[in-house]
């Protein structure tokens, strides 16, 4: 907010490089629908990232593939309406950009255009240069992703550490030198060791936003039906639960459920 003119300063590309360049860290969680995204934005969240993860917590799917290009529209238009300052970044779904650069130049416009958000994000380095110039060059900021990519999880075969063994590593520093080349505006930076995440934080001028990346890099997200406890059966060392939802919403609904059957809700002054 600023204080001569009352008006709420917008978080953008420039105010996360800022934080950067400044040293404030910048928080970042995923959001897929108005109601979460208007309560992390009143809290004062930097950006809020329209996850593919919502193909896992909202839709149910075990993976990230099913999502679909509209369905992420579709949260993202929820995400957009309920936001006055955050900076609002989406992902683009598996198959929306991978096949060549004209298609992915036209699902990053379609994002845009459709939902307001102001930014994309994709998975992958020297494989997705070419989609990546292109939507940079469509003026759209372009957030990146490396280490563990879920798109990718058929080829890794499980959701363990990615690039403990040096080639590994090596390819992760060269990919993200990459794309801080191209013009990406940001990194996330997804389950790597914490030492590779200094190591390539440092070396790079654009932000990285680290998850299960250790405490070095420019920024952390979470997804926040982790880091609100809403899911149960997910528990890497990583995620610190901020909340226990699941048993806050399951102790409410068995209260509403006996009220009903009790015949104490509705009360004489809860009806007309
Ligand atoms: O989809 C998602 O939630 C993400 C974060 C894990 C960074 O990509």
């Amino acid at each position: 907010m600023s204080a001569a003119t009352g008006e709420i300063r917008k978080v953008t590309t420039h105010s996360i490089q800022s934080m950067k360049d400044r040293g404030e860290k910048i928080a970042m969680l995923t959001a897929y629908d108005f109601s979460m995204a208007r309560i992390f934005d009143e809290a004062g969240i930097d950006i809020l990232l329209v996850g593919d993860s919502a193909s896992n917590v909202m839709a149910g799917h075990e993976t990230t593939l099913p999502i679909t290009l509209d369905q992420m529209i579709y949260h993202a238009q929820s995400v957009v309406r309920a936001v006055s300052r955050a900076m609002v970044v989406v992902d683009m779904p598996f198959g929306s950009y991978q096949s060549n650069s004209e298609v992915a130049l036209s699902s990053a416009i379609r994002i845009m255009k459709e939902s307001g958000a102001h930014a994309v994000k994709l998975e992958g380095g020297a494989e997705v240069e070419d989609s990546i110039r292109r939507i940079l060059l469509a003026g759209i900021p372009v957030m990146g992703h490396l280490g563990l990519t879920p798109q990718s999880i058929y080829k890794f075969g499980t959701y363990t550490v990615r690039a403990k063994e040096e080639q590994e590593a090596q390819k992760l520093r060269d990919d993200a030198k990459l794309l801080d080349e191209l013009g990406c505006f940001s990194l996330v930076l997804e389950k790597i060791p914490a030492k590779l995440t200094r190591e390539v934080s440092e070396s790079l001028s654009i932000p990285t936003i680290g998850i299960g990346a250790g405490k070095h890099a420019d920024g952390q997200v979470l997804v926040s039906h982790d880091m609100l406890g809403i899911t149960r059966d997910f528990n890497p060392r990583f995620l610190r639960r901020y909340a226990e939802l699941f048993q806050v919403m399951t102790a409410a609904t068995q209260s509403y459920i006996s009220d009903v059957k009790s015949r104490d809700f509705p009360s004489d002054r809860e009806q007309y």
